[in-house]
């Protein structure tokens, strides 16, 4: 058995405001960027956005929406290569940094302290500073490399979690697949959030 609701309706009553650092990257599956800079700003957060170059034009491809369109969503917005911006020091408070998707390029960077843009440089600065760093990789099939960069990710304080959607809760369309992925992050954002969609084994 499980338990299904809407991630927005049950937001809005469930968390306290944080601010969380979203960097889109150029992996396929910018839906999950959208989907949760939407609902961590209806649930009253307030997001700080950088997408990638090849972010942008992979949200351009899939979803058809404009990279610069997205920052009437959320509170902040920074392009990858504004390296003075505040998110550029583990000195600015973030409670929670998530590339997603993540791409197997920006993963080798977080993996490896090569922080060239404000992506990989606001995760680094959340392994440094041991605040909450979630990535969302997306890639298959998967070489040794992308193994063992997530490997090092999750020994440096990381939470891994692959874009790769559940079937349990029966979705019935995209948003419904994408946001059993959203609703693992939102409740590693949040540690006193229980899932929209919980197995009770019932
Ligand atoms: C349509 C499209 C889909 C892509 N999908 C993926 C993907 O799923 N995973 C991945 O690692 N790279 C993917 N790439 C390649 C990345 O965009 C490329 O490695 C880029 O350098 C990533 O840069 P960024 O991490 O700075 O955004 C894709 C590229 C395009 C154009």
């Amino acid at each position: 058995m499980y338990r299904y609701g809407i991630i927005e309706e049950r937001e809005g009553i469930s968390l306290n405001k944080k601010r969380i650092f979203i960097g889109i990257t150029g992996a396929s599956g910018t839906i999950y960027g959208v989907r949760l800079l939407r609902a961590l700003k209806t649930a009253g957060h307030e997001v700080h956005l950088v997408v990638s170059r090849w972010g942008a034009e992979t949200l351009k491809y899939e979803m058809g929406i404009d990279a610069e369109a997205l920052a009437d969503e959320v509170d902040k917005v920074y392009s990858e290569d504004e390296l003075t911006a505040g998110p550029a020091s583990g000195s600015f408070h973030l409670d929670a940094v998530v590339v997603i998707p993540c791409s197997m390029k920006t993963l080798a960077g977080i993996a490896h302290g090569y922080a060239d843009n404000l992506i990989a440089r606001a995760a680094d600065c959340a392994l440094k500073e041991r605040r909450k760093l979630i990535i969302v990789p997306r890639e298959m099939p998967l070489n040794l490399i992308h193994i063992q960069n997530m490997e090092k990710v999750t020994s440096a304080g990381a939470i891994v979690i692959p874009a790769s959607p559940a079937f349990w809760h029966l979705p019935k369309t995209i948003e419904d697949l994408v946001d059993s992925v959203i609703d693992r992050i939102l409740s590693h954002i949040s540690s006193h959030r229980e899932s929209a969609a919980v197995w009770t084994g019932e």
